[in-house]
């Protein structure tokens, strides 16, 4: 079979620079994109004044005949089909004869590739989305379950101060939201078309480029040729979110993994979701949740890998610039697994109150203590001080500071009177964190109905 530009070579190509250079064993899962460029671009160039109607007509059924060998697997690949590009045309001129020699006319596979991966990016961005969403529903779903339940609540994983399970799993809700948002950002950076740039002057026929860019759900086109062949800074972006997703993921997955552990017991995760191990007949892994964390490392190497493809390439298009698509290929089908596991995780997940209710132990409300001395009118730097002094006297009696006295606290402080055991109460200590964004029922309910509405949009 002879290369599409073979014209100015007087030898074969070497077989192992063939196989080097050759994109399609991983470009051709772009040949539905590849074929609605081509399809726009053929009835661009009736426009151009390139193709009679009947050529265009011609060319749009030999294409949906590609297309259709493609999607039932019939497709016949042919030696020296290097990429998605050149094997589709290959094909069409095979199916409609000479007049397939002209699509090629006004563009270049540089314009062409940087269309077809903006539309798959498109493509990918909603996917992901909906992902994101689902996973969404079920954390909130999650949390109304369980909106009040009390637990304790860490800094560096620490006992801090009490929290409910509703605002813990809500506090994951949030970071996805964000992610949500930078998905419908990089959808907006990416639909932008670049067909009509060729290979990187511009196309020298004149081609309606908005009609073209209208017919394939493009929401502008692009502005200087140069740039439009080798920006990739959609690809940047793309990768971007998700590892900031695997990211949120990783870290759900490392708290819900402790959750799970004997020590803490605050979970069970569902059968259907852990796995066993071949030795110890005991064991019940949260394998998905370690997979989920790990593979925030695989994201992540492929984002590093693109930016340092990126990093000083001189301009335009360069043959470098074929390594952009692996990476998003992997980060997308990494995030079609993690996602929906996730979800299907908390949907089944059972909690265990009384575990987290054990864990209560009054320590957690030595902030509360601090503010029982700043209503007397203490600074709180002073009030601080003196609860410090009070855990260390119980911790030197080895009690509890519920089981001290009232004298144990009046020789700390004349200011402690006997409403101080008032204070031991977690549910005061909950409900008095009511400002928005706080742990207190009030604040809570208000928080699932700004959740719910934020996660409708979509
Ligand atoms: N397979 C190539 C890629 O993925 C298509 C563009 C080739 N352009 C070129 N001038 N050789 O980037």
């Amino acid at each position: 079979m002879s290369k599409l530009w073979g014209g100015r070579f007087a030898k074969k190509t070497d077989e192992i620079v063939q196989q080097f250079n050759d994109s399609l064993p991983f470009d051709q899962r772009l040949y539905g994109q590849d074929i609605a460029g081509s399809i726009a671009w053929a009835r661009g160039l009736v426009g151009a004044g390139v193709l009679t109607d009947a050529e265009m007509q011609t060319l749009v059924e030999g294409l949906e005949l590609v297309r259709d060998e493609f999607e039932n697997g019939r497709f016949p690949f042919a030696e020296g089909d290097e990429d998605i590009h050149t094997a589709v045309e290959r094909r069409l001129t095979e199916l409609v004869g000479n007049v397939g020699g002209k699509l090629h006319t006004g563009r270049s596979r540089n314009d062409q590739v940087a269309a077809d991966f903006r539309l798959w990016v498109m493509g990918a961005v909603r996917r992901i989305q909906i992902w994101v969403r689902d996973l969404q529903h079920a954390m909130i779903a999650n949390a109304e379950a369980n909106l009040h339940l009390p637990m304790p609540g860490y800094t560096h994983l620490q006992h801090a101060q009490p929290i409910t399970w509703g605002h813990f799993m809500l506090s994951h809700f949030w970071p996805l939201q964000r992610d949500w948002e930078r998905l419908e950002q990089i959808w907006e950076e990416t639909a932008v078309c670049p067909l009509g740039s060729a290979a990187l002057a511009g196309t020298a026929y004149p081609i309606d480029r908005q009609a073209i860019a209208d017919e394939l759900g493009f929401r502008a086109i692009s502005q200087n040729s140069l740039d439009a062949v080798s920006d990739r800074d959609f690809a940047a972006g793309f990768l971007y979110t998700a590892v900031m997703i695997s990211t949120h993921l990783g870290r759900l997955s490392e708290q819900l993994i402790l959750f799970n552990s004997a020590e803490f017991g605050f979970i069970r995760i569902d059968d259907g979701f852990s796995t066993g191990s071949s030795l110890m007949p005991q064991k019940k892994n949260p394998d998905t949740l370690e997979l989920t964390r790990g593979k925030s490392g695989r994201v992540l190497g492929n984002l590093m890998g693109l930016l340092t493809t990126m990093k000083g390439l001189p301009s335009t298009y360069d043959k470098d610039l074929q390594e952009d698509k692996e990476p998003l290929f992997d980060a997308f089908d990494t995030l079609s697994m993690t996602l929906p596991v996730m979800a299907g995780l908390l949907n089944t997940l059972t909690l265990r109150p009384e575990r987290m209710q054990a864990q209560l132990e009054p320590t957690l409300l030595a902030t509360d203590l601090a503010d029982y001395l700043v209503k007397k009118n203490l600074p709180f730097r002073t009030a601080h001080h003196l609860v410090g002094e009070v855990v260390q006297t119980a911790e030197n009696k080895n009690i509890p500071i519920t089981a001290l006295s009232l004298a144990d606290f009046q020789a700390i402080s004349p200011h402690f009177g006997d409403d101080v055991t008032a204070i031991f109460n977690f549910q005061a200590s909950l409900a008095s964190r009511a400002t928005t964004g706080g742990t207190s029922p009030a604040a809570l309910a208000a928080q699932v109905r700004v959740a719910k509405l934020r996660s409708e949009a979509g």
